[in-house]
């Protein structure tokens, strides 16, 4: 569907632009997805269930070390190369993007780490996960750059603290209030399968979705509104399930249930009931889809995904005109489900469609949007794909 990638980045690709730049070979090239949530929003900060899967759009990083003690990060996306020291690292010292990859290595170190002795790296960055759509740009980069130097330095960290170095980053150096469901889905990742994350019980479990078998494409609707998590509307809502669950005497909204609603409505006021009740049923309804999808298959999945959509436009109300006509147009068109994915107030919209339609109910979509007058959205095909790994 999208016709505009030109020269779309390969680890290869990675590797020849590093020699470019630095005029030797890396040592290895490393590779980490976006990806694309199939259900459970903003439920990550709240203790509570997820169910992402990793895509084939990918973030490449070429590393090489250095002698000293300096990192150099060149990206093809970005104008100008980016440089910190080992010696001196601080998230007030890093600039817009290379917080995401400075960060990292500011978080190994805050998660115990030690840096002295080890010599800096030379890195290359390329990546085909648009940025601003939702599709976790950010934590590709983040989950790239920490595999990476965990074979690098040889640090022997598991996935699961690469996980939390990677959310440390985004939280304490690029400075997003977010959970760990994105670092989560692009480390752990698995072709084929969904991730279905419990926050509170640190696990992360494959799951089969069987897109293909039942002749399903998921299909991604950008609508090219942009959001930008590190401030306004994703923190409030986060400080609203935090103000719900003191309220309502837990530590997490995950200590709570549907039957605790009726409580919640005599307890909270009408906007934070609204934001706990949303919290609430969404991990009802991933524990759902991850039971449905496994005992009747993905078509079955469908209204569990319409009344995620319906809760995050009405109760959480993080959906905005243009994600909701997406919606709308892919159900009209007979897509079996669709909702918005990711934080919200823009990004992208997914819609569960027969395999073979994506190209008809894209189009109908674009011509819904011109019709509306908004600007035109960018659509495609993703495919659940493997998590991060070492290319070359
Ligand atoms: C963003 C954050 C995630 C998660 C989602 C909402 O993608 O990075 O941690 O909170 O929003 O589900």
């Amino acid at each position: 569907m999208e016709r505009t990638v030109i020269d779309i980045p390969s680890a290869e690709s990675t590797a020849d632009d590093f020699e470019d730049r630095y005029g030797r070979r890396p040592d290895g090239v490393w590779s980490a997805p976006g990806r694309v949530n199939l259900i459970g929003e903003h439920t990550d900060y709240n203790d509570g269930l997820v169910f992402p899967f990793a895509i084939e759009r990918r973030t490449w990083a070429a590393v090489g070390h250095r002698e000293d003690r300096l990192l150099t990060v060149h990206s093809g996306a970005m104008p100008e190369p980016a440089q910190a020291s080992l010696d001196a690292l601080s998230p007030d010292g890093f600039d817009g993007w290379s917080a995401y990859v400075f960060g990292v290595v500011w978080a190994m170190e805050q998660r115990g780490v030690s840096l002295e002795g080890r010599t800096g790296f030379d890195l290359m960055l390329a990546s085909d996960v648009p940025l601003g759509a939702g599709l976790s740009s950010s934590a590709a980069i983040e989950c790239a750059v920490a595999i990476a130097l965990n074979d690098e330095w040889e640090l022997g960290l598991t996935r699961r603290e690469l996980i939390y170095i990677c959310q440390l980053a985004e939280n304490g150096a690029v400075g997003a209030p977010t959970g760990n469901m994105d670092q989560t889905a692009s480390l752990m990742g698995e072709p084929g399968h969904g991730v279905l994350i419990d926050v509170r019980a640190e696990t992360a479990d494959p799951v089969p979705l069987h897109f293909a078998d039942e002749e399903l494409e998921l299909l991604v609707i950008d609508t090219r509104v942009h959001h930008e998590h590190a401030t306004g509307g994703y923190g409030a809502r986060r400080k609203s399930c935090e103000d719900g669950a003191a309220a309502m005497g837990v530590d997490s909204l995950r200590d709570l249930g549907e039957a605790d609603l009726p409580r919640a409505l005599e307890t909270l006021d009408d906007e934070t009931y609204r934001r706990v009740k949303h919290v609430i049923t969404e991990n009802a309804r991933v524990a759902r889809t991850a039971e449905v999808v496994q005992q009747d298959g993905p078509r079955a999945i469908g209204d569990l995904l319409v009344q995620s959509h319906a809760s995050m436009r009405d109760d959480f109300e993080i959906s905005c005109p243009e994600l909701d006509l997406a919606v709308e147009t892919a159900l009209t068109q007979g897509a079996v489900g669709a909702r918005m994915t990711g934080g919200g107030f823009g990004g992208a919209a997914i819609a569960l469609v027969d395999a073979g339609r994506a190209e008809e109910v894209g189009a109908a979509v674009e011509a819904a949007f011109a019709e509306s007058g908004f600007t035109a959205p960018i659509v495609f095909v993703v495919n659940p794909a493997a998590g991060a790994h070492r290319d070359l």
